[in-house]
């Protein structure tokens, strides 16, 4: 097993580094797990799941665990000293295997696109501006992968997470549909309660792609037919954790991050394709006019979400791969707002880029409420110039937009805020906005009002704020002079 993982700053671009000569490597492919592969190479999770085993990078729980708040327990106490992944070999009531926390780390992240440097947002600008659009190229059919089996939505992992969650929730599940009149395919997520072996109840956020394609189709009184998919490869979930553009075909993108095209099957009741390394497949319909009680469920702010009327997802069908590989998501932890959090950035990022000059990175933290945003400064005032910008470019988040010099670990509020109370005056360089809504979600307005925090050294006085260093500093590698015990 590693040691716990630092997650910003240097540690992070060294990390990114070793991942990617890592990824040079022939690794072992397989069955170290214990996990059989159904298809060999098609098993896109699998195989990377093996990776990181290979790696060191595992965690690996063999006694069985309860499904019910023992297995979220777990979660959250590895994630409290690590952000290596974590696998449960036995979960009570399921044959399948459950792994968490695969995308709750930036290295991870970048790694997955490419961005070797460590800078997430401007790898995934380049990748969405070579995007071409169209399906056809990027998706090949093949025929339901051997194995493949008809199972019943009680025999996966009934995970139930947080003290007065309503029931046990799919959460790591990608939603796929197609745009009811351009056949334009969509990768979401959206929480799902399980009722029973026949029902869903799913909540749509007000401003999702899915959402606008449910009320198309409830318009005529129609079902939008949808999979979820639950074990996926992670070229798709990332490319389900991006807002792109409505018209784009996401599982295009998805193919496109990946570099080769997706191999993709038919479903069994649906008139849908679907991956078909896909560990999990739950086919059905969003129903139209129908609404009921959902929740009440932990969240990402940390809070519950009250119980209240929500949309329906009639199960037809659910197929597992042989030995098929659940994957269960803590709402709320590091595997849930990491990935969110970069998504964020991405698209704050390249909004910004498109119209000032001077921006280098964005990150936005945990909460998905701060944004901070690393820039060249050449004029006075540019950083709040870009401020304002940023609050513009995503009207959901930008709750406190805090904008910073080059020097400053965007990742790390600590330097931030170092950055903020070393370089200059308190009153001046705070900006209150009254009166605006933020969070999208919002019945009390416990999200209006921006804070805008310019924490940039005065201009034309940069010399004066030249941080101190060690020289060699960045070359120590510890390992090199401390006692082996
Ligand atoms: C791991 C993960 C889980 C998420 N879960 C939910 C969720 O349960 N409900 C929700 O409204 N949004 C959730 N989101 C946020 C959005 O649904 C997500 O970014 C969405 O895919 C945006 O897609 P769209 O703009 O194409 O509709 C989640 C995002 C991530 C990365």
């Amino acid at each position: 097993m590693g040691p716990p993982r630092q997650v910003s700053g240097r540690a992070a671009l060294h990390a990114v580094h070793a991942l990617v000569r890592e990824l040079r490597r022939p690794h072992r492919a397989g069955a170290m797990l214990g996990i059989r592969s159904g298809a060999g190479s098609e098993a896109e999770l699998r195989e990377y799941v093996a990776r990181l085993e290979a790696r060191g990078e595992m965690r690996v729980v063999e006694r069985e665990v309860d499904p019910r708040h023992e297995l979220a327990a777990v979660i959250k106490a590895s994630q409290a000293e690590s952000d290596l992944p974590i696998l449960f070999r036995k979960v009570r009531g399921s044959a399948m295997p459950v792994v968490s926390n695969l995308y709750g780390s930036r290295a991870r992240l970048c790694e997955m696109i490419g961005a070797a440097d460590g800078n997430f947002c401007a790898r995934w600008r380049a990748l969405v501006q070579g995007m071409k659009p169209g399906t056809p190229d990027f998706l090949t059919s093949v025929p339901a992968p051997p194995g493949l089996r008809a199972v019943r939505l009680s025999e996966l992992p009934q995970i139930t997470y947080a003290e007065h969650d309503a029931g046990p929730y799919f959460t790591a599940a990608v939603f796929l549909a197609r745009e009811p009149e351009t056949g334009v395919a969509n990768l979401s997520f959206h929480r799902s309660m399980v009722v029973s072996d026949e029902e869903l109840r799913i909540r749509l956020g007000t401003t999702h792609d899915l959402t606008r394609y449910q009320r198309k189709a409830e318009a005529q009184n129609r079902a939008l037919p949808a999979a979820l998919l639950i074990g996926t490869a992670p070229e798709i979930f990332v490319a389900a954790a991006a807002s792109l553009p409505y018209e784009t075909d996401e599982l295009s993108a998805a193919a496109q991050i990946r570099g080769r095209p997706i191999a993709m099957r038919p479903c069994e009741t649906i008139d849908l394709m679907v991956p078909a390394d896909t560990e999990i497949v739950v086919e059905g319909e969003i129903l139209p006019n129908v609404r009921r009680p959902e929740g009440p469920f932990a969240e990402f702010k940390g809070y519950y979400a009250p119980r209240g009327e929500q949309h329906v997802f009639q199960v037809k069908h659910v197929s597992a791969r042989e030995g098929a590989l659940f994957h269960g998501l803590q709402c709320g932890s590091p595997e849930d707002t990491r990935l969110l959090q970069e998504a964020i950035a991405a698209r704050i990022y390249s909004h910004l880029v498109a119209q000032a000059a001077g921006v280098i990175d964005v990150a936005v933290h945990a909460t998905l409420l701060c944004t901070v945003i690393k820039i060249r400064q050449s004029y006075a005032g540019q950083a709040r110039a870009i401020a304002m910008a940023a609050i513009g470019s995503h009207l959901d988040y930008n709750k406190a937009v805090i904008v910073v010099d080059e020097d400053v670990d965007i990742h790390d509020l600590h330097d931030v805020w170092w950055a903020f109370l070393t370089r200059g005056r308190a009153d001046t360089r705070t900006m209150v906005i009254a009166d605006v809504p933020g969070f999208y979600r919002d019945p009390e307005r416990d999200h209006w009002g921006r804070l805008v925090i310019d924490a940039t050294k005065p201009f034309g006085r940069e010399a004066e704020f030249a941080r101190s260093r060690i020289p060699g500093e960045e070359k120590i590698d510890l390992a090199d002079y401390l006692v082996k015990r």
